[in-house]
């Protein structure tokens, strides 16, 4: 059993990874500063409320938990606001990674895995993107998180601590029992979007675009299962705790799935009618972003095992009827 800081482990990912953890006999840690996390989410484990950009918390934090491996979850994640605000972006995801990694140096600890995104390659004309594209960032959020893992390399390779970077795709679905979800403040992400649209909460699910180069013209994403990343985690930290080497992978299930697909198999999956609104695009999106992820099934011994659309949907769906935090 290890015992991990999982910063950022209130959030959406953060929270099953926290899950899986337990499940697998560790003992994860939370440290967040719930800007938007949920106390809610927090059940697997013990929290630490605190903050990356304060030091003092940290080396409070890193003080009392003794961790042997941190997760690294806690960041700004949306590329609008990141367009509009680069400096706020710079300073949560770079400085912000920095205190936590100077704190991660002082306590020793062993291994270190980071939520990377596949906005570290920007606009690519690739069919599939492998860990070996270029990485040409298109905006500040992908840019920040192209930084974060540069220093978090360099702060590693000095001290001998194993380091990982998994590179997310879009991440769906929630936990099977609907323990936890995703659930942002606003929400502006496809899938739950069109969940509340089937549940009555909004009228209607806006479609930025039509025009893309894509079969039926909207966007083409790469949807994994929020499970299937977990477990990638606590496998990578396994990997890493054991000596076993570094890495930076992609972690997508390889199948793209169009805005109007994702619409139709909400519609399907739910019984419930979905209204939907033609909108022009929306700035900074890609036509069509999917992972090559062979590199991270052959690396950590892992399959998606949720790789359908429709249980992401039906995970989803669940959740948002059942759950869903402080509504
Ligand atoms: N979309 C709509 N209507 C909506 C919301 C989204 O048509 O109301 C479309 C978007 O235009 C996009 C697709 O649905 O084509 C998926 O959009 P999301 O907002 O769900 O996800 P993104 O692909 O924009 O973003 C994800 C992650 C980001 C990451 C980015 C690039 O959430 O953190 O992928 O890797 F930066």
């Amino acid at each position: 059993m290890s015992r991990i800081l999982v910063a950022g482990g209130a959030g959406y990912a953060g929270s099953h990874a926290c899950l899986h953890l337990a499940e697998a006999g560790h003992e994860p840690v939370v440290f967040d500063n719930f800007s938007t996390g949920w106390r809610e989410a927090v059940q697997f484990g013990p929290m630490i409320e605190g903050d990356l950009a304060n030091p003092e918390d940290l080396a409070a934090a890193f003080a009392q938990v003794r961790p042997d491996g941190v997760m690294h979850f806690a960041a700004r994640s949306l590329v609008a606001e990141s367009m509009e605000m680069p400096e706020v972006y710079w300073r949560a995801n770079v400085t912000g990674t920095l205190n936590l990694m100077e704190a991660a140096v002082k306590a020793g600890v062993g291994a270190v895995v980071f939520s990377s995104s596949a906005a570290v390659y920007g606009e690519t004309s690739l069919a599939l993107i492998g860990e070996d594209a270029p990485v040409v960032p298109s905006n500040p959020y992908g840019s920040s998180k192209l930084a974060a893992e540069a220093l978090i390399r360099d702060v590693c390779r000095r001290y001998g601590i194993a380091c990982g970077v998994f590179r997310y795709f879009n991440i769906a679905g929630a936990d099977e029992q609907a323990r936890i979800g995703e659930w942002h403040r606003p929400e502006t992400h496809l899938i739950p979007l069109v969940v509340q649209v089937a549940l009555g909460q909004r009228q209607e699910i806006c479609v930025y675009g039509a025009d893309y180069p894509t079969p039926d013209g909207t966007c083409v994403r790469d949807y994994l299962h929020v499970t299937d990343l977990a477990q990638a985690h606590v496998i990578g930290m396994d990997r890493l705790l054991a000596g076993k080497g570094d890495f930076t992978l992609n972690l997508g299930s390889g199948r793209g799935w169009s805005v109007r697909e994702v619409i139709d198999h909400v519609r399907q999956v739910t019984g419930h009618p979905v209204p939907e609104r033609l909108n022009g695009r929306r700035a900074g999106d890609p036509a069509r972003l999917v992972c090559d992820g062979a590199r991270a099934c052959g690396v950590l011994d892992w399959q998606p095992q949720h790789a359908e659309l429709a249980r992401m949907i039906a995970d989803a769906w669940r959740w948002a009827q059942t759950s869903g935090f402080s509504r």
